[in-house]
């Protein structure tokens, strides 16, 4: 079956292909009758506008690129559900893409939206140096920052308190009587991960605690990470392909002579690792060790016990970084809000400290089956 084509259309309602694209593109005025007559011809015929053909008269491919960094999180699923809700509203459409963390991905993945000729982009960056993203930022294409800021790139951030949130964390544990407290602190990296390190630091130093360097270890964010960490002088690259980098990295606070008695995982998927490692070695939580998480996942109250979390406001991110892009694209003045506010949710896996934490007891038990 052939195509219809803009010329098919043309014919039909007796008028020039300049007139059936006017139309169409809403480029120039068109006569009520002559418009009727055409939209009629298109309805008739049930043509279907060339994308491209559309781009080059609007120099709009009404597409705009999702760029996040580990699909298998459930903050970027969260974030990206509110991307798409935000934008669609706008009649444009998304092209989504995940790096899993690597900056080779990244490049490939700006590379091909580039020659996609996409009117805006959000991104969650590697925070790897990108030329391409440089590139873009300089081409004039309407970037906006979501989670974590790019080396090198003036663009603007939608993001949260993570200082603030760490530190609410800790200051939390040590108000429950915790000194030795453990960070699993993720990837430096990553802006998230060293602001969060950053409040670890400014909660000790406020309770006048000194900072012990050995309860401070980076685990890699995904759960199923087989990357060594040995650029950042530490390989907890996961020795099998079970566990993943953070299960390697929480083992190593335990090993410790003077084990932490509560960990502070500075997102959920490194919080996963720490799960594994307590259900492995018969460690009840909190009893033998409190726990407390970076990002609130649907998940985290089913666990039993329930799991304290600092929440981020996932899905009000993607839509914050959707309103302003296309404020963007649509050449308005627009700047990124301060840093969104998280929440501090207690639930049940951090206890008053007690000297003498048990090593044995109960398994961490299964995720409720409610
Ligand atoms: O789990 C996602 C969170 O952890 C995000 O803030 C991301 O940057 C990582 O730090």
């Amino acid at each position: 079956m052939t195509r219809v084509s803009i010329k098919d259309v043309a014919e039909r309602a007796g008028v020039s292909t300049a007139t059936v694209s006017h139309v169409i593109n809403e480029t120039r005025f068109v006569r009520a009758e002559t418009r009727q007559r055409v939209l009629e011809a298109i309805e008739a015929l049930n043509y279907q506008p060339s994308a491209i053909a559309r781009s080059l008269v609007t120099n709009s491919t009404q597409t705009v690129g999702l760029v996040v960094s580990d699909i298998r999180n459930p903050f970027f699923t969260a974030i990206a559900r509110g991307v798409e809700d935000e934008i669609s509203k706008h009649d444009y459409h998304t092209i989504f893409c995940d790096t899993d963390e690597e900056p080779v991905r990244e490049e490939a993945y700006l590379k091909l939206l580039a020659a996609r000729q996409i009117d805006g982009l959000i991104i969650a960056p590697t925070g790897v140096y990108s030329e391409r993203l440089v590139q873009m930022v300089n081409a004039g294409v309407p970037v906006v920052l979501i989670d974590r800021t790019s080396p090198g790139i003036e663009a603007p951030l939608v993001g949260v308190d993570n200082e603030g949130g760490a530190y609410q964390a800790v200051r939390y544990l040590l108000d429950l009587g915790h000194r030795r407290i453990g960070l699993l602190a993720g990837l430096e990296t990553m802006s998230t991960m060293r602001a969060r390190l950053y409040g670890y630091r400014l909660a000790l130093e406020s309770a006048n605690i000194p900072v012990d360097e050995d309860l401070i270890v980076p685990a890699d964010p995904r759960f199923d990470s087989k990357l060594n960490l040995a650029t950042s002088g530490s390989d907890f690259s996961g020795d099998d392909q079970e566990t993943p980098s953070s299960y390697h990295a929480f083992q190593r606070l335990l090993d410790l002579p003077d084990r932490p008695s509560a960990i502070f995982a500075a997102n959920n998927q490194i919080a996963l690792g720490v799960l594994h490692a307590l259900k492995q070695r018969n460690m009840p939580c909190p009893a033998g060790m409190s726990l407390i998480i970076f990002d609130d996942i649907d998940w985290a109250a089913l666990f039993s016990p329930a799991l304290t979390v600092v929440r981020q406001p996932t899905y009000e991110l993607g839509q914050v970084a959707a309103r302003l892009l296309i404020q963007l694209i649509r050449g308005e003045a627009a700047q990124a809000p301060p840093p969104l506010p998280v929440e501090l949710i207690i639930r049940e896996s951090c206890a008053r400290f007690t000297p003498g934490y048990s090593t044995t007891g109960p398994m961490v038990r299964q995720l409720s089956k409610t």
